[in-house]
């Protein structure tokens, strides 16, 4: 079993490095397989989840070299219509995104219903209602999703998504770029990553236009051919190490970020008493007094990001006061309460809303890391705790997060990998 051992209660000080964005990458490197010639991806996170993805397409029979430890080359040109991998699509939640390429450059698609945290019901009857409203067939059966263009290719349309949804507004905008004609996307999504996925696609040939509005057009093209693209740095991943700022105390300069993508979590924390400072494509962050109490929704972007809940509500559980976390985009993002509770925190869950009281610290404990972003929570709890926190069930942050012991031992962090031979621990995907 691999552990992380986090002996708690050291302000953090120093400097950290932000890797490329997880949910940028885990779009864009799917999408290369509708390129003729050679991609060349930079800033690309080194991260579990990227390794799936990656295995994915050399599967299917994309040529992948790698330039050094962030840059590869895909070549997908000699790719195969095949069936996707089924133990491989189902440990990633993106694999979904493999169903919007193959579509745009095949006309067809076999891709096993994709994994993902648990967060409640991760329905995809959007993604669908795109690809039938623009003339595919798509049933799901026995585990699999079978889509095929009636007319042998997608056609533009007018797709209206009945939720704000990230993955459906990227899915369809994947099956628009090689579609016969021009489709529009309404109520569509404005995370940073889907601007990132429109400049990559455009940058290798296609045309579409409105990405980061609720407004997408997609002119359709013949052909994306090879080119450069560097992924945008990971707001969630920068959030984080804001987050563990903000509880531990300490200053650090959080490097290689877009502040603006990051004015969210911004706004929380200053209100929280930390101080941010934007240094161009850094932000200083540092947190010396006690933390104040406050009220925080999730909402898709610009609000505050779900993926960035349970790392707040564990600066939250030592603020002073009583604050309401409100969740607005998943239907139970909480599972992680009781493995807090464990370390002394005081939070009470109804449904989207939690209420979590301030205490005065919180205690090192045996924790696990439920999902991704409930990991992360847990090393930030850990680092903040007095005493011994030991975080298992670390493959789930390992899914998201490069690095992140020796980030953190950069800055200060008395944490260590511990791995011990008995585990039987199951990889759940995410
Ligand atoms: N929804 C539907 N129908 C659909 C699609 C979504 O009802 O067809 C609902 C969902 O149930 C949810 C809401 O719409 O209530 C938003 O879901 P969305 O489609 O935006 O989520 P996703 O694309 O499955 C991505 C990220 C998640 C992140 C969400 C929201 C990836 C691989 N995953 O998921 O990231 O929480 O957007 O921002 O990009 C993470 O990184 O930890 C993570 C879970």
């Amino acid at each position: 079993m691999t552990k992380y051992v986090i002996h708690g209660g050291k302000p953090l000080h120093g400097t950290v490095e932000i890797s490329g964005a997880k949910n940028a990458a885990m779009a864009i490197l799917p999408a290369t397989l509708m390129v003729d010639g050679v991609c060349r991806i930079e800033n690309v996170p080194q991260i579990s989840d990227v390794t799936q993805i990656l295995t994915i397409l050399q599967e299917l029979g994309a040529d992948i070299r790698t330039v050094n430890r962030t840059t590869v080359d895909i070549d997908c040109s000699h790719i195969r219509n095949a069936r996707v991998p089924d133990a491989l699509a189902r440990k990633i939640r993106a694999s979904y995104y493999l169903i919007g390429a193959m579509l745009s450059r095949f006309g067809s698609a076999e891709v096993p219903l994709p994994g993902g945290c648990d967060f409640g019901g991760r329905p995809i009857d959007q993604h669908i209602k795109g690809f039938s409203a623009m003339g595919a067939d798509v049933e799901v059966r026995s585990g699999l999703i079978y889509a095929m263009a009636r007319e042998g290719r997608m056609q533009g349309a007018t797709v209206y998504l009945d939720v704000v949804s990230v993955g459906a507004t990227m899915n369809v905008m994947l099956a628009a770029t090689m579609a016969e004609g021009t489709t529009i996307i309404e109520n569509a999504a404005r995370e940073p990553h889907i601007v990132d996925l429109a400049n990559f696609l455009n940058s290798m040939g296609a045309s579409i236009m409105g990405a980061g509005t609720d407004v997408i057009k997609v002119r359709g093209v013949d052909h994306l051919s090879g080119g450069s693209y560097s992924i945008i740095p990971d707001q969630i991943e920068a959030g984080t190490y804001m987050a563990a700022v903000t509880a531990a105390g300490g200053e650090v300069l959080i490097r290689n970020v877009i502040p603006k993508h990051l004015d969210c979590i911004t706004a929380k924390l200053l209100e929280m008493g930390a101080q941010v400072e934007e240094q161009g494509d850094a932000v200083l962050v540092r947190r010396t007094g006690e933390l104040s109490r406050t009220n925080v929704k999730t909402l898709p972007y610009p609000g505050f990001p779900t993926d960035m809940q349970p790392q707040m509500a564990a600066c939250l559980c030592l603020a002073e006061g009583t604050s309401i976390l409100t969740e607005g985009v998943w239907d139970n993002r909480y599972g992680y309460v009781d493995e807090f509770r464990r370390m002394g925190a005081q939070i009470q869950v109804d449904g989207k809303v939690a209420v979590v009281e301030g205490v005065d610290h919180l205690t090192g404990a045996a924790v696990r890391a439920c999902d991704l972003r409930a990991g992360a929570a847990m090393v930030i709890a850990g680092l903040a705790a007095q005493g011994v926190t030991e975080v298992s069930q670390v493959q789930h942050i390992e899914r998201g997060y490069e690095d992140i012991v020796r980030k953190l031992s950069g800055i200060g962090a008395d944490i260590r990998v511990v791995v011990t031979p008995d585990d039987e621990e199951a990889v759940q995907a995410g």
